[in-house]
């Protein structure tokens, strides 16, 4: 009788124990106990495979992004796969190298540092509508479904790629600079660090022989895991009040950022803002709910953040880039206020390889320097962005916190369509962890080592238009331009698809090219499809009444800054574009707020 016991007590242990799964990480199956010892035998059982625990359909959305899609329970988390738009192009000299394309004609590119110099001047002209928080919330949400593990290989695990070791190491990819380059050409630099993507081939996860693919290091999905962490990170939380743990300094808030590694300095203000706005939530929450406990606060405060941030980036922040009425014509937003069924089972929960790639236009937008403005809107000092890696204390020193939120609304982007870029953008672009360092030269070399197809196979898969030759690109490309890409290239199909991005003119009432609105709303429609908890759902776990929803659309960024920036007490009604006639500054008091007593239970 007893022995029955034991072996029942030990049965049920077994099976809690079984209950989580592996699936392997590339292609999103349940693995055998016999594959998994292969894993383990061979060392690659942490970096190729997911272990996730039973999917409950109830549940709502993990932190780790696991059993989004409950037929593929893996994908949505970290350590997956991207796809791509078009196949992948590669020149490759032996079974294992895979080489950016050559010519059409068989010869190496042009360097990328020579494409990137003839097509960008650099200077400082401002954009005359952008506001500059634009630029942080972009990065924040592109961050939000991507990683810097690329950045981090070259500064800090390869450091010698602009060393003779480097040529022997096949993850190194500097890039080269000629020696009439404009700016080098003094400081003596022939060589800008950089190192090849992180793959599944490089995990050991498949076999070299077989076509690079990118890992994403991120939940590929607008689950401001930047804040939230992209598995359950307990260290992240209070366990009291439903907060995530900051830190007070001169009695200003911060989040906690001892746990997240390389963390590059304009990534950190949307980092900042939406730690506090879950904070902001969970006491709103605690105020309507005393008897709620730190769970309930936390996972509601979270999703009603995540709606938010949603909300935020394509009803208000992604219309004034590409246009309202094509992000409703493409179906990315509705015109109506009620719920929305988006899901489609069948896709999966991931990026295009293209997509991170394609925001990296934005970089002609970013301007170098922070502008800190006093509340009354006089400019206090300007901050360099690129000395803010590494070295984010700068935000809490004195009122230096409240000079840059203001900024967020009254300091310009640069302009995005004068062919001028920020110096410190691509000449110290990782300030002082590299003596020199081009955001847009690396751009456009990741663009080659990921074996995108030509700029031309893009525009004719989005607007079905065949281009054989450079005259094919009048009306597309200014004249000066064409020009300028018959001295880089010699045949129009082998412009890489960013070099296409940075010439392509933009549509009228946008300020991004079309190609770029194209590739970029592919991939939000396939995110919100492929999102089970998607917020504008109603039948998904633990939706929004169609009462909080109404409260979930009214997100502002204006409402944003009044409730967690330091001394908002005035803003613009659209404070992602700058103060005019049109668009003045009104009192917080006049901007619509969340009623959370819609939550109470
Ligand atoms: C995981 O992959 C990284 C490179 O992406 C490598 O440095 C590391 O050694 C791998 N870990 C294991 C356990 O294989
Ligand atoms: C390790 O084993 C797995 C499972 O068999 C296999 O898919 C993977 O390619 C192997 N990796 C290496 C580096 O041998
Ligand atoms: C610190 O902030 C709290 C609330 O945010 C405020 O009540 C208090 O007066 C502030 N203290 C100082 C010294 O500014
Ligand atoms: C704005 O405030 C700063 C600091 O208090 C002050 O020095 C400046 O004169 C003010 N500017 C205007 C136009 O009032
Ligand atoms: C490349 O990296 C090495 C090692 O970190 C560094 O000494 C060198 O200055 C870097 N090159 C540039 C151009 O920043």
């Amino acid at each position: 009788m007893e022995r029955v016991v034991f072996l029942l007590v030990l049965a049920s242990a077994c099976s809690v124990l079984a209950q989580s799964t592996y699936y392997s990480s590339y292609y999103g199956l349940k693995l055998t106990q016999a594959d998994v010892d292969q894993y383990t035998s061979n060392g690659t059982l942490a970096n190729c495979t997911n272990l996730i625990a039973p999917c409950d359909p109830n549940e709502p959305r993990r932190i780790d992004g696991t059993c989004n899609n409950l037929n593929f329970p893996s994908y949505g988390a970290t350590r997956t796969p991207y796809y791509r738009i078009l196949p992948a192009t590669y020149y490759k000299p032996s079974s294992t190298v895979f080489d950016p394309q050559r010519t059409k004609s068989g010869k190496e590119p042009q360097l990328a540092r020579k494409v990137r110099t003839s097509f960008f001047a650099e200077g400082r002209v401002d954009d005359e509508v952008l506001a500059s928080g634009t630029t942080h919330f972009l990065v924040f949400f592109a961050t939000d479904i991507t990683n810097t593990r690329d950045t981090t290989n070259y500064v800090s695990w390869r450091t010698y790629c602009c060393k003779p070791e480097g040529a022997a190491d096949t993850a190194c990819a500097p890039n080269l600079v000629p020696e009439t380059d404009y700016v080098h050409r003094f400081s003596g630099i022939r060589c800008l660090n950089m190192t090849r993507p992180l793959t599944f081939q490089t995990s050991g996860c498949l076999p070299p022989t077989t076509t690079p693919l990118r890992i994403v290091d991120a939940t590929p999905t607008h689950d401001l895991s930047p804040v939230y962490g992209n598995v359950a990170e307990p260290a992240r939380r209070t366990f009291s009040g439903g907060k995530l743990k900051t830190v007070e300094v001169n009695n200003r808030s911060f989040p906690d950022t001892s746990s997240i590694g390389l963390l590059l300095g304009i990534n950190f203000f949307g980092i900042i803002f939406f730690w506090r706005h879950h904070n902001f939530i969970a006491t709103q929450l605690a105020a309507v709910n005393p008897t709620w406990t730190d769970e309930q606060l936390f996972a509601t405060a979270r999703e009603i953040n995540i709606a938010y941030g949603n909300q935020l980036l394509h009803y208000e922040l992604l219309p004034l880039f590409m246009g309202h009425d094509y992000m409703v014509k493409r179906g990315i937003i509705q015109t109506g206020a009620g719920f929305r069924e988006t899901y489609k089972e069948t896709l999966k929960p991931q990026i295009s390889l293209e997509y991170p790639v394609v925001l990296r236009w934005l970089h002609t937008l970013q301007d170098g320097d922070l502008r800190m403005y006093y509340t009354n809107g006089t400019l206090h000092s300007t901050f360099p962005v690129v000395d803010l890696t590494s070295n984010t204390d700068f935000l809490k020193e004195g009122d230096n916190m409240d000079y840059v939120t203001q900024g967020c609304f009254r300091q310009p982007t640069a302009n995005s369509k004068d062919y001028i870029v920020d110096p410190d953008i691509v000449e110290r672009g990782l300030g002082r962890l590299q003596q020199s360092n081009d955001i847009m030269t690396n751009d456009l070399a990741k663009n080659r080592y990921f074996g995108f197809q030509s700029y031309i196979h893009y525009r004719e898969h989005c607007f079905k238009q065949k281009i054989t030759t450079f005259d094919d690109l009048i009306g597309i490309v200014d004249t000066v331009r064409i020009t300028q890409l018959k001295a880089l290239y010699e045949d129009v199909a082998d412009i890489e698809l960013l070099a296409g991005l940075w010439v392509e003119k933009q549509a009228a009432g946008t300020h991004v090219p079309p190609t770029f609105a194209c590739l970029v709303g592919d991939q939000l429609k396939h995110s919100i499809h492929s999102d089970r908890h998607w917020y504008e759902r109603q039948n998904r776990p633990n939706a929004f009444n169609a009462a909080q929803l109404a409260e979930i659309r009214k997100a502002k960024v204006a409402r944003m800054l009044c409730d967690i920036g330091d001394a908002v007490t005035v803003i613009q009604g659209r404070a992602f574009e700058l103060p005019s006639i049109d668009n003045p500054m009104v009192s917080c008091k006049d901007i619509p707020a969340i009623d959370f007593t819609k939550w109470k239970a």
